[in-house]
């Protein structure tokens, strides 16, 4: 007897009435109208169930410190990295960690069971890489928490960067991380990538840096990354993160770029939400968007997937866990507002992200873990329209949140009786 049937559901793909049959955590079949006697049966009613969100960039040693010590008042980049310097100091582990599990909880909620985070080794103590390897192993049993070493003062700018990066992979953090366009010259970012990527090469880690996170279109250290990715043989598994000097680059220089992240296999994740309101800071008018090429970079055959970065954090007061706010907010500032490219912004918060991480077992077809959430909504391009209500959660075939369905009760003058208020497409 299976432990769960789904039934009635539409996929993102576009496929309805389709059945999805649970066995000891896993998706045993995806079929049309399958009866079959189950533990629990679930008519999802024609509503799309997705697999779980995956956010591919964050930074959970930061997330909700929001004014501690004091907010951002340029609201810059720089100035938040200067209050999280302020901020290092102040850090606690117990509070890292009340305030990580805290944000894991959100994510659970809006049906977000994988995040890769970034975490800070620039301080020699790791204390911030000890909390976060705590947090890790208490979500396992429900979220899949991936850490990168990232160190934010510049490996090669701070005293001791690499050795505190290698001590932190010598810990288990997963994932070597990068910043070279804070490095002190152009010289050293590319020198701190060399490095960075010989030392990943060394111990088979995947690799994912913030790469020209800055407006300055001469801020090319997403050249020497794909150019590292190859010589090393590491195609598929490096990512560049932000990339946003790419959105004020000559185009012709870029028109020579994008087919070497592509041959280099080069993911990029872009970071919405954080890139529109970070970027731009130095410009008059026009302000530039400063999120970097989406539809371009996908179009070359990039995997290109979106991020949230920041909640309530040094950088970022607002966010909530939710990737399609992300997914939202990417598609309004790429203007991919074709049908296709809503359905590309919705796949770069799920499967784009998952391809990212590296997730095992992601996805929905038999064989993939049973970890799935049934929107309110009855399509990908709803989903984001209406950032849907994630009605359950599931994980491995076990349920882990439900938020009850969105109404309104209208009570409209001149009206025979009060309107319920439902989604519907005009
Ligand atoms: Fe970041």
């Amino acid at each position: 007897m299976l432990n769960l049937l789904v039934t009635n559901a539409t996929l993102p793909d576009g496929r309805t009435g389709m059945s999805i049959a649970v066995e000891g955590g896993r998706i045993a079949e995806v079929t049309q109208g399958l009866v079959a006697p189950a533990h629990e049966t679930l008519d999802a009613q024609g509503l799309l169930v997705a697999p779980h969100f995956v956010d591919p960039h964050f930074h959970m040693d930061a997330t909700l410190s929001y004014g501690l010590p004091r907010v951002n008042e340029s609201g810059t980049l720089l100035e938040g990295i200067a209050l999280w310097g302020e901020l290092k100091p102040l850090l606690t582990a117990e509070a890292l960690i009340e305030r990580a599990l805290a944000y894991c909880d959100w994510a659970v909620a809006k049906g977000l069971l994988a995040v890769r985070s970034h975490v800070d080794t620039s301080d020699p103590s790791l204390l911030a890489v000890d909390a976060l390897l705590e947090v890790k192993r208490q979500v396992a049993p429900y979220l899949d928490l991936q850490l990168v070493a990232f160190p934010q003062d510049g490996v090669l700018r701070s005293p001791g960067g690499v050795d505190n990066l290698k001590r932190a992979l010598d810990k288990g953090v997963d994932v070597v991380g990068g910043i070279p366009h804070f490095e002190r010259t152009m010289a050293d970012g590319a020198a701190s990538v060399k490095l960075l990527m010989e030392l990943a090469a060394e111990r088979s880690k995947l690799v994912d840096m913030h790469c020209d996170e800055s407006d300055d279109p001469l801020s090319r250290h997403i050249e020497t990354l794909a150019f590292e990715a190859q010589r090393l043989g590491m195609q598929g598994r490096v990512a560049g993160s932000h990339c946003t000097s790419m959105h004020s680059m000559d185009n012709y220089y870029v028109s020579k770029l994008l087919p070497l992240i592509a041959e280099s296999g080069v993911g990029v994740v872009s970071n919405p939400l954080i890139n529109i309101t970070l970027q731009g800071r130095h410009d008059t008018y026009p302000k530039r968007r400063g999120m970097t090429r989406v539809p371009e970079l996908m179009a070359a055959g990039v995997n290109v997937a979106f991020g949230h970065d920041c909640v309530m954090d040094p950088w970022y007061g607002m966010g909530s866990g939710d990737m399609l706010e992300v997914a939202h907010m990417g598609l309004h500032v790429a203007q991919m507002t074709s049908q296709a490219g809503i359905r590309q912004c919705f796949e770069a918060v799920t499967t784009n992200a998952a391809r990212v991480m590296h997730l095992e077992g992601y996805g929905l077809e038999a064989g993939c873990d049973a970890s799935f959430v049934l929107l309110q909504a009855r399509d990908p391009v709803e989903a984001i329209r209406l950032r849907a209500t994630r009605l359950k959660v599931f994980r491995k075939g076990r349920l882990l949140a439900e938020t009850p369905a969105a109404t309104a009760a209208l009570h409209l003058p001149d009206r025979a009786q009060a309107t319920s208020w439902m989604i519907q497409k005009p």
